[in-house]
């Protein structure tokens, strides 16, 4: 199971944060990524539980799913580096899901900087594909790179959809 490595704070933001400044991830900022991802699912799973709109309840539970998906690329290229098929953990043994509250109210000032994190997040794994050596690993990051993306633009829409623009 995969656990934080030393060093890293316990909470989500600050864990990506630190991850942001590294060019490029090793073992330790793979394992990092697969908790903060693995969180993100619960993060938009919170959000889903807040929309007023079917519409926008079924896109934030598409994109909770796809941040899982994340979670399991991650792990498919810390196999490819380490050898070791490594597993995530439970929700709740997973230090940086520990301050995900249940629910999480949308506004339209929320959800526009969720956008800009999703934007931002595909800029950071376009930025570590690029110094990847291992061409498959780079295929991977890019893969998760693109979804934020879509996250991102998924975010306006539920902007339009909960009436936040
Ligand atoms: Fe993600
Ligand atoms: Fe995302």
């Amino acid at each position: 199971m995969i656990t934080l490595p030393a060093g890293y704070p316990t909470d989500l933001i600050a864990a990506f944060d630190m991850l942001k400044l590294r060019k490029r991830l090793g073992m330790d900022e793979l394992k990092v990524l697969a908790l903060v991802e693995a969180a993100g699912e619960l993060f938009y799973q919170s959000m889903a539980r807040t929309a007023r709109t079917d519409e926008a309840k079924k896109l934030l539970t598409r994109t909770s799913q796809e941040e899982r998906g994340h979670a399991h690329r991650i792990l498919k290229a810390l196999q490819i580096l380490g050898g070791e098929s490594l597993i995530l953990p439970e929700s709740k043994d997973n230090p940086l899901a520990q301050n995900v509250p249940g629910e999480i109210p949308l506004s339209g000032e929320f959800l526009s900087m969720l956008e800009k994190a999703e934007f931002d997040g595909d800029t950071h794994y376009q930025t570590w594909a690029d110094s990847e050596p291992n061409a498959e690993i780079a295929k991977l990051l890019r893969q998760n790179g693109a979804e934020e993306t879509r996250h991102g633009e998924r975010a306006q829409q539920i902007k339009r959809l909960e009436s936040f623009a």
